[in-house]
């Protein structure tokens, strides 16, 4: 897969993609991840980049010419199965997005910054829009950081144990089970008997009885789906 990211801060979203398991899946070419500084596509020698927005109104507007210049570039490079703006007044982003998205061969995804971009890059350009939650973030960077992580981590070989991307919370729309490790005894709290037993069909049992009362106090909304 490939990743190309635009964005006005490329010293704020880079830093996750040299770490850990991001890290390690770009060192074994199991993706790409580039980034594309929307101020060498400034209007002007100043780096020009946004302005006020029309009808009056606190903060400034991404300027739709360098996005249309650094997108038209790109595009002219290769073909994108999407082009994702991160905003908040999008849908949320959940795992069903999540594991959709790391089925694709090219993605580009421009972060949003100030009060975000003229309207019309998302009418011209843009195929989908993802919020990573009710808030507002300073720009679209740690946004786009977290999308990242979540599709990356899902591509094949990138975990060790490929099973385990499939066991995590929301893959079944259900909470994960609790996880336990040595020691099995702790200043008198104890883990769970069954885990220690050896019988895995009970155990198996034991951990979906589990993701289910967790999901019904935690997250009832995820059952109604
Ligand atoms: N930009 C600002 N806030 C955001 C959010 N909640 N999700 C995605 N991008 C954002």
């Amino acid at each position: 897969m490939r990743i190309d990211i635009i964005t006005v801060s490329p010293e704020l979203i880079k830093s996750p993609f040299e770490y850990s398991i991001i890290k390690r899946s770009i060192d074994k070419n199991l993706v790409e991840v580039h980034f594309h500084d929307l101020r060498e596509y400034a209007i002007n020698d100043y780096g020009k980049i946004d302005d006020y927005q029309f009808g009056g109104g606190a903060g400034m507007v991404l300027l739709i010419e360098p996005i249309d210049k650094c997108i038209t570039k790109l595009k002219s490079e290769r073909t994108y199965d999407e082009i994702i703006y991160l905003t908040p007044d999008a849908l949320t982003l959940n795992q069903k997005t999540a594991n959709f998205l790391s089925l694709k061969k090219n993605l580009l995804i421009l972060c949003g910054h100030y009060k975000g971009v003229d309207h019309r890059v998302r009418e011209l350009f843009i195929t989908k829009e993802i919020s990573i939650g009710d808030y507002v973030l300073s720009g679209g960077e740690l946004g786009a950081a977290v999308l990242c992580d979540a599709i990356i981590r899902l591509i094949p070989g990138v975990l060790g144990d490929e099973s385990s991307a499939l066991s995590d919370s929301f893959q079944d729309n259900l909470l994960s089970p609790p996880v336990y490790t040595r020691p099995a005894e702790y200043k008198g709290l104890e883990v769970p008997k069954i885990l220690l037993s050896g019988n895995f069909p009970k155990i198996d049992e034991w951990r979906n009885d589990q993701a289910m009362e967790r999901t019904k106090k935690i997250r009832p909304d995820l059952l109604e789906d």
